[in-house]
C-alpha cells in the first residue's frame, strides 16, 4: 500500500520499472533514502508537469530502477558519457540514485551549463548540501549569487599579480625542502603522497597565512583530513547521516573554523597586519553596501579555498609529473628549457618572471589539464524548465557539463589519448587547436559578474577551469603553484622514472568526486651532480 502512495511520485523511468520489483523492496529502498526519496518526489512532480510543454531528452535505458545508470556511469563515467553520446546524442538523461541526470556534451552542452541564466539553473541547489557542512554557513553556495559573486572578488584580490610573484621564492623553499625526505643521491618515492602534501603546505603557506603552516604538521593535518572525509560521493547523495565521518566532518569544520578566528584576533591584536595572504585580504574586505566581511564568514571562505584548491592542484601535479616519468623524452626538453632560461646556472633561484617563459612548461600542465581534469562533471539544478538542443530539461533534473569529455573527442584532437604537450605550442597547421586557443581570448561574450570581466568563450573544446559566473578564480595561483613545484623537481632531478617501467602509468580512480590517479606511484630517480662547494647541481642537461 505505501508502495502504491509513493510510485506516482517517481519520476517515469522508475515507475516503469517499479512493477518489476517488490513493493517491500522498494519501500525499503525509499525509507533508507528519506532525503533522496523527497528530492525526486520534487523532481518527478516537475518532471511529469514539464514533459508536456515540450520534448524531453532521450533516456539512457536501464536495468535497477532507482539506481539506474549510476553503477556503469560512476565505473568509467567519461567513456560512458562518450559511449552514450554516440547512442543519443549531444544531449541524455540518465537515473542516477534517483536523480534525473540531463548531461548537455560538446562546446554547446558546455556553454548551456556554464552560460545558462540564474533563473534557469542553479549551482547552489546543486551542491550547497554538500558543501556547506564543510565550508560553513553563508559562504559560497550557502548565500545568494550576488554575494557569493562579491566574495570570489574578494579572493581575487588577495590572488593579485604581486601576491602570486612573492609566493614563487615560498613555493621552490617548500619544494626543496620537502624533498629532502627523498634521501640520496638515488633512491624511490611515493608521488601522490608527496604531492599531495607538499600542495597542501605550499597552499597553506601562500594563501591562509604561515600561522596555518605553523601549524601543518601537527592539528590541522587530521583536521583537514575529517573535512576532506566529508566530500565524498556519499555526502553528495546524503547530507546528513548519522556515522562517525559525518561526526567528525562537522567537529573538524568548528574547529578549523576557530582556527582561522584566532589568528584574525592575534592579528588585529598584534597589529601584525602586512601579510600577503588572502586571509588579510579577507580580513579587510568591505561589500559594495559598506557592510564588511565577517570574520566567521572568512574563516569558512578560508576553509573553502582550502578544500577547492587542494585536490584539484595535487591531483594534476601528480599526473603531470606521472606523463612526465612516462615520456622521458619530453622530461629531457623540459630540462633544456629551464637550464636555457637559468642561464647555465642550476643554482639560480625560480622567479616569477622566469616562469613565465618557459612554454613548455606551461604545455605540459595545459595538456595534463586536457587529458586528466580534475573536475569532470560540473553540476546545476535545473529551477524552471530549459530549452536546450531542441530539448526540454525539467525542473528538478541536474544539467551537467562535462568539459573533460570534449577535451578527449577524436573529432578535435588528434591522437587525443596521448600527451602531447606540443600540439599546444605547434598550432600553425591545426584549424581546430587555433579555434580553441580563440576561444580563450574571445572577448566577444566578455562579463562582469561581481568579481571583474571573464572573457573567452564557454563555446570549446578546452575548458578545465570551467567558464561563465562560476569560473574558478584559482588558475593564476594553481598554475604558479604548479610550475614553481614542476621546474624545482625538474631542476634537482636528472632521471625520473616509475620503478616498474612506462606501463606503471597509474590508473584514474573515479571513486571520489575529483580523478585521482590510483595510487601509490612508485618513482625512481636519481639527483644532478652537486657541486662540493657551493651545493647546487653542476650537470648540464
Ligand atoms: C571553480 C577547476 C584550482 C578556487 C572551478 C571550476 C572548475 C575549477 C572546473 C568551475 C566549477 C563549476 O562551474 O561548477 C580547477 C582546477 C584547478 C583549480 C582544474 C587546479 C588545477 C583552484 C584553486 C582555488 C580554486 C587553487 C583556490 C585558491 C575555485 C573557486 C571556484 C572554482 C572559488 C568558484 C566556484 C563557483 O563559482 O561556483 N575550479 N580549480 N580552484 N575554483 Fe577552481
Amino acid at each position: 500500500q505505501v508502495a502504491d502512495q509513493v510510485l506516482p511520485y517517481l519520476p517515469e523511468a522508475v515507475q516503469s520499472h517499479a512493477s518489476n520489483v517488490s513493493p517491500v523492496a522498494l519501500v525499503a529502498l525509499l525509507a533508507a533514502v528519506p532525503a533522496a526519496a523527497a528530492s525526486l518526489a520534487a523532481s518527478a512532480a516537475s518532471s511529469s508537469s514539464s514533459s508536456r510543454k515540450g520534448r524531453l531528452p532521450p533516456h539512457v535505458g536501464h536495468w535497477v530502477p532507482f539506481l539506474g545508470s549510476m553503477v556503469s556511469f560512476g565505473m568509467r563515467p567519461l567513456d560512458w558519457l562518450a559511449e552514450q553520446r554516440k547512442q543519443h546524442g549531444d544531449i541524455f538523461t540518465f537515473t542516477m540514485f534517483g536523480r534525473e541526470m540531463t548531461y548537455v556534451l560538446g562546446p554547446d552542452g558546455n556553454h548551456a551549463v556554464l552560460n545558462g541564466k540564474l533563473a534557469d539553473i542553479s549551482a547552489e541547489l546543486a551542491y550547497n548540501s554538500l558543501t556547506k557542512p564543510v565550508f560553513g554557513a553563508d559562504v559560497v553556495y550557502d548565500t545568494s549569487n550576488p554575494v557569493f559573486m562579491e566574495q570570489k572578488r574578494f579572493v581575487k584580490a588577495g590572488l593579485s599579480a604581486e601576491n602570486l610573484r612573492s609566493y614563487v621564492p615560498l613555493i621552490e623553499a617548500e619544494t626543496l625542502n620537502y624533498f629532502t625526505r627523498w634521501q640520496g643521491q638515488q633512491g624511490e618515492g611515493e608521488l601522490a603522497k608527496a604531492l599531495a602534501e607538499l600542495t597542501i603546505m605550499t597552499a597553506s603557506r601562500c594563501l591562509m597565512g604561515e600561522e596555518v603552516r605553523s601549524n601543518l604538521d601537527e592539528s590541522v593535518a587530521q583536521l583537514y583530513h575529517d573535512l576532506d572525509q566529508g566530500f565524498q560521493p556519499i555526502n553528495f547523495l546524503f547530507e546528513k547521516l548519522p556515522l562517525p565521518a559525518y561526526r567528525r566532518r562537522d567537529i573538524a569544520q568548528k574547529k578549523m573554523a576557530d582556527l582561522f578566528l584566532d589568528i584574525m584576533k592575534e592579528r588585529r591584536a598584534t597589529g601584525r597586519t602586512n601579510n600577503n595572504d588572502v586571509l588579510q585580504v579577507l580580513m579587510d574586505a568591505d561589500y559594495k553596501n559598506g557592510t564588511k566581511l565577517t570574520d566567521i564568514e572568512a574563516a569558512h571562505l578560508m576553509i573553502a579555498l582550502l578544500m577547492a584548491g587542494q585536490h584539484t592542484s595535487s591531483t594534476t601535479g601528480t599526473w603531470c609529473m606521472s606523463f612526465l616519468a612516462a615520456n622521458p623524452d619530453v622530461f629531457a626538453e623540459l630540462t633544456t628549457e629551464l637550464y636555457n632560461e637559468l642561464g647555465g646556472d642550476w643554482s639560480r633561484p625560480l622567479d616569477f618572471d622566469l616562469l613565465k617563459r618557459l612554454p613548455l612548461l606551461d604545455a605540459c600542465i595545459r595538456e595534463t589539464l586536457r587529458l586528466r581534469s580534475p573536475i569532470y562533471a560540473i553540476m546545476r539544478k535545473v529551477v524552471r524548465p530549459v530549452e536546450i538542443m531542441g530539448h526540454v530539461v525539467p525542473a528538478g533534473h541536474y544539467l551537467c557539463a562535462s568539459p573533460a569529455v570534449s577535451q578527449r573527442d577524436p573529432e578535435v584532437y588528434e591522437d587525443p589519448m596521448a600527451f602531447k604537450p606540443r600540439r599546444w605550442l605547434d598550432t600553425s597547421n591545426n584549424a581546430q587547436m587555433q579555434k580553441i586557443l580563440r576561444a580563450e581570448t574571445d572577448m566577444a561574450a566578455a562579463e562582469d559578474f561581481g568579481f571583474g570581466v571573464v572573457g573567452g568563450s564557454a563555446r570549446s573544446n578546452y575548458l578545465p577551469f570551467g567558464a561563465g559566473r562560476h569560473r574558478c578564480i584559482g588558475e593564476p595561483f594553481a598554475y604558479v603553484q604548479l610550475k614553481t613545484i614542476i621546474a624545482t623537481l625538474v631542476r634537482e632531478f636528472a632521471t625520473f622514472e616509475f620503478v616498474m617501467g612506462p606501463e606503471a602509468f597509474p590508473k584514474e580512480d573515479f571513486t571520489s568526486m575529483i580523478v585521482m590517479p590510483e595510487k601509490p606511484i612508485m618513482i625512481k630517480y636519481t639527483r644532478r651532480e652537486r657541486s662540493p662547494l657551493s651545493g647546487a647541481a653542476v650537470a648540464a642537461p
